[in-house]
């Protein structure tokens, strides 16, 4: 897959108007090349709530996925913080809605009830605790019920339950992107490359979490391979993170699990969208004041307990 480099004009464009505006630029690990180029700041959700949450009552462009703007406006409602692609979505996250949660509350009223970050404003408004892929465990731990509704992703839900003695109800929804990774591109991978260590992200399906070496968020993968020195790595996840790594190790050999699999939500922002939404102010992340105080509660319990 081709890496393309901002333009050096554009990019002379960006930071001096993000300096005038005195905007923060905050990235994905998913995000094009060219817009970590011009970020402040590249990393996983749970970086990115954080740096969101700590940044002031700046201007915040968010380069990633709707329910990532919307999780920075949540933790840090003073900012103004803009979506430059409208239609960069998450179809995970639009697996569960409002109604699914009131009916699983009433199914399990003793439950907590656990929504990863990958889900809208409105559905962290009735949950009791919000998760990212880096800390779902910890924050599943932390919880004083001993049974857990974890939604929407099942894979992080049986992956947790495979890693704590307490009762998780997954709901059944899942990531396109991570779910196209089978058991055999690692049975292939482990014999193209036995001597690679092989680093999952907990969205892919269990029988590919059994055949990995270890289970990570976007920037844990990019921690482990800090870590390992000059070992080959075979990483199933979307191939933002393996461009990423390429690029960070430029000696060490890294594959994807199988074909190259990509987010078309996360690479629908490009440099120019940055650009437009410095320049026309858009697309404001807008959310009622119920929503931000009701869903802020949810992701605060999640940073004070990871
Ligand atoms: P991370 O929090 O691990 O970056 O994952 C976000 C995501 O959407 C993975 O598909
Ligand atoms: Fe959503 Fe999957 Fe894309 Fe992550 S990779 S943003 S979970 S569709």
């Amino acid at each position: 897959m081709e890496v393309v480099a901002v333009d050096g004009r554009l990019k002379k464009c960006i930071l001096d108007l993000k300096r005038k505006k005195q905007a923060l630029i905050l990235a994905h690990n998913y995000q094009r090349a060219e817009i970590k180029e011009v970020s402040d700041f590249t990393g996983d959700s749970l970086e990115l709530s954080r740096r969101a949450a700590e940044a002031g009552g700046s201007l915040i462009v968010f380069c990633g996925v709707r329910f990532m703007a919307e999780t920075a406006k949540i933790l840090n409602p003073e900012a103004r913080v803009l979506l430059p692609r409208s239609d960069a979505g998450c179809p995970m996250a639009d697996m569960v809605e409002p109604f699914h949660v009131a009916s699983l509350r009433a199914q399990h009223p003793d439950a907590a009830i656990c929504a990863y970050v990958n889900s809208s404003a409105s559905v962290k408004a009735c949950v009791d605790v919000c998760c990212t892929s880096s800390n779902a465990l910890l924050v599943v731990k932390g919880l004083a019920q001993g049974k857990v509704i974890m939604l929407p992703d099942r894979n992080l839900a049986s992956w947790v339950a495979k890693h704590t003695e307490k009762t998780i109800i997954p709901f059944e929804g899942h990531c396109y992107v991570h779910r196209k990774f089978r058991a055999s591109d690692l049975v292939q991978a482990r014999r193209a490359h036995p001597d690679a260590l092989i680093i999952a992200h907990p969205e892919c399906d269990p029988v590919v979490l059994d055949l990995a070496d270890e289970v990570a968020s976007t920037s844990g993968m990019l921690r482990i391979a800090h870590e390992t020195g000059n070992r080959e790595l075979v990483i199933a996840t979307e191939w933002g993170i393996i461009e990423q790594l390429k690029a960070a190790f430029p000696d060490k050999p890294v594959y994807s699990a199988g074909a190259a699999r990509t987010c078309f939500n996360m690479k629908k922002t490009t440099a120019e969208d940055v650009l437009l939404a410095l320049e026309e102010d858009r697309y404001p992340v807008s959310l009622s004041a119920d929503v931000i105080e009701a869903a802020g509660k949810a992701l605060r319990l999640m940073l004070e307990l990871s």
